[in-house]
């Protein structure tokens, strides 16, 4: 069974990458620069830098990826910096971390899309530490590790967004990570869509559509806070003007319905099945993928010490 998942792919040569950190560096080090306060500026100087080195076949797969419709896009040999401990308690010193924060940024800007956080999740700020917490320990959540991710999107308590819309109302369309290690070869894997729902029949993709269900927030929302409600009257795959979207979190959706409940018992059944691509991130890994059309999932994993535990950065955008 081979996945739909469409994926963008591209690997810097060394030549590029070397010259492109070195100028993000030079740019970077005059001033402190820190995500939340510093967004645009760090953009502006990861995007110049982007834009004057990288290939122009590569340049022109980052401008298409939403326009297109691709699923994801791996963007490989990014530059990588001096990196500090990984900060498994969830946040860390993060001027120490602006050659990356501007690639990150940077990228986001090219994408054409908008970096966004909500203040009921991840302390309100905009880059996520994907660590091993070991408070998280048991726990779904992407500061979890020895507890299996199942396939799900993530927010999925909001509603759909559409382009021009205030996106941190809404479920959002893009997730964008940076890998900065990895060393338990932990792999991230993407399923289409499309793939669970061509396995299914009319009838339970009737179901699915309709207003049967109540999602509530995954437990990295913080419980409560507004924003963080659970969604009534909801379907799980919704049509829109550019095909299915879907919102699913096996741990947070209940059907109000029994017939709703034995739909929602085939759709889990179908994700255990459906093919999908593992992504193994290394240092330097660029990945963004549709959070409307992908569901993605992580096994659990046993981490490496705090040092050096598997460490990417997440950062919403729509
Ligand atoms: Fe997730």
């Amino acid at each position: 069974m081979t996945s739909s998942i469409r994926l963008t792919h591209h690997r810097l040569e060394d030549g590029t990458r070397d010259l492109l950190g070195k100028e993000i560096t030079e740019r970077v080090t005059a001033a402190e620069l820190e995500p939340d306060a510093d967004e645009a500026i760090l953009a502006r100087i990861g995007a110049q830098a982007l834009s004057r080195y990288l290939a122009g076949e590569i340049l022109h797969g980052i401008h298409m990826f939403s326009v297109t419709a691709r699923h994801a896009l791996l963007l490989q040999n990014l530059p990588t910096q001096r990196f500090p401990a990984t900060p498994v308690n969830g946040f860390g010193t993060e001027t120490e971390l602006a050659v990356i924060n501007a690639l990150h940024f940077g990228l986001v800007q090219l994408l054409g899309i908008t970096p966004f956080a909500v203040n009921y999740e991840n302390d309100g700020r905009l880059i996520r530490n994907v660590i091993p917490n070991p408070a998280a320990s048991g726990t779904a959540s992407s500061w979890g590790a020895d507890s299996e991710f199942f396939w799900h999107t993530d927010n999925p308590h909001l509603p759909f967004g559409d382009a021009g819309a205030n996106p941190r109302l809404y479920v959002p369309r893009y997730l964008t990570f940076y890998a900065v290690r990895n060393e338990e070869r932990v792999p991230t894997e993407l399923a289409a869509m499309e793939d669970a729902v061509g396995r299914l029949d009319e009838l339970t993709q009737r179901r699915l559509q309709s207003p049967s269900y109540e999602v509530s927030p995954p437990a990295s929302n913080d419980a409560g806070a507004a924003g963080a409600c659970p969604l009534s009257d909801t379907a799980l795959l919704e049509q829109s003007s550019e095909g299915l979207r879907v919102r699913y979190d096996r741990g947070t959706t209940r059907a109000r319905t029994a017939e709703a409940g034995a739909a929602l018992q085939t759709w889990s059944d179908t994700l255990a099945t459906m093919p999908s691509k593992e992504l193994c991130l290394e240092p330097g890994d660029f990945m963004i993928f549709d959070n409307y059309r992908v569901l993605h999932r992580r096994k659990a994993f046993r981490p490496m010490p705090p040092q050096n535990a598997r460490w990417l950065r997440r950062c919403y955008a729509s």
